[in-house]
């Protein structure tokens, strides 16, 4: 799979990228990424790339021209109309099952939103999509594309190996993980629960089961009452 981001921080995106799983994925070619700089698209003599808001009020908006040309690059590099994105606080919630479903995507290109925001005519021309990744403002949408990009790089095939994906991962059937222990036994007067050291599969097995439900059902109110909808479901 090919991420496209468009960003006024290539260089932000390319360290993160670059790093453990994602670095790993890269290099065995499992997924790829190319951080366009809208800079470079801009016709402005000053390399300017943004400028004040029709009707006034506070901050710059982005402007059209420089997204509209980068995105067209991108569409050039992959030879086809890629799906884009849109990063704002007013789009859809990014969640776990939005992961599964991009990570079908064959590509996807990201836009980074900047200042306080982006000509809405190049939204409406360009943008396929719109998520947010949570009720809160950040000052771009680079951290956003980044989680993003985490969230669906792991669910494409290869990227994860087996010991690292498991079926029982957090959120999976809307119940969070069951709590872990290593080494050693006995920490800071803490000892792991006796039935992880008993060996009976089986009791392991209904042990974690059981934390499950009780944390979600302590942490997470909201997924549990998912759960118990889909468990009545399927009888
Ligand atoms: N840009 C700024 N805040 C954001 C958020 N919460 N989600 C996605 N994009 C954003």
């Amino acid at each position: 799979m090919k991420f496209y981001i468009l960003t006024l921080f290539p260089e932000m995106m390319e360290n993160v990228l670059n790093t453990s799983i994602l670095g790993r994925a890269k290099e065995g070619g499992y997924i790829s990424f190319e951080a366009v700089n809208i800079r470079d698209y801009t016709k402005d003599k000053h390399k300017k790339v943004d400028d004040y808001p029709y009707g006034g009020g506070a901050g710059m908006v982005m402007q059209a021209q420089p997204i509209y040309d980068a995105y067209m690059h991108v569409c050039q590099l992959a030879g086809h109309k890629v799906k884009c994105l849109y990063l704002t606080p007013q789009g859809k919630l990014f969640d776990q099952p939005a992961a599964k479903s991009l990570a079908l995507e064959e590509d996807l290109c990201l836009l980074c939103g900047h200042y306080e925001g982006v000509d809405e005519r190049v939204l409406e021309e360009i943008v396929d999509g719109y998520y947010s990744i949570g009720d809160y403002v950040l000052t771009g949408g680079e951290l956003p594309a980044l989680v993003m990009i985490d969230a669906i790089s792991r669910m494409v095939p290869g990227v994860l190996t087996n010991s690292q994906s498991g079926s029982d991962e957090s959120l999976e059937g809307n119940l969070l993980e069951y709590p872990q222990y290593s080494r050693p036994e006995t920490w800071n007067d803490r000892t792991v629960p006796a039935i992880l050291l008993s060996g009976d599969h089986a009791r392991v097995d209904k042990w974690r089961f059981d934390q499950r439900v009780e944390r979600t059902k302590a942490f997470r109110p909201d997924l549990y009452e998912k759960y118990l909808s889909q468990s009545q479901n399927n009888g």
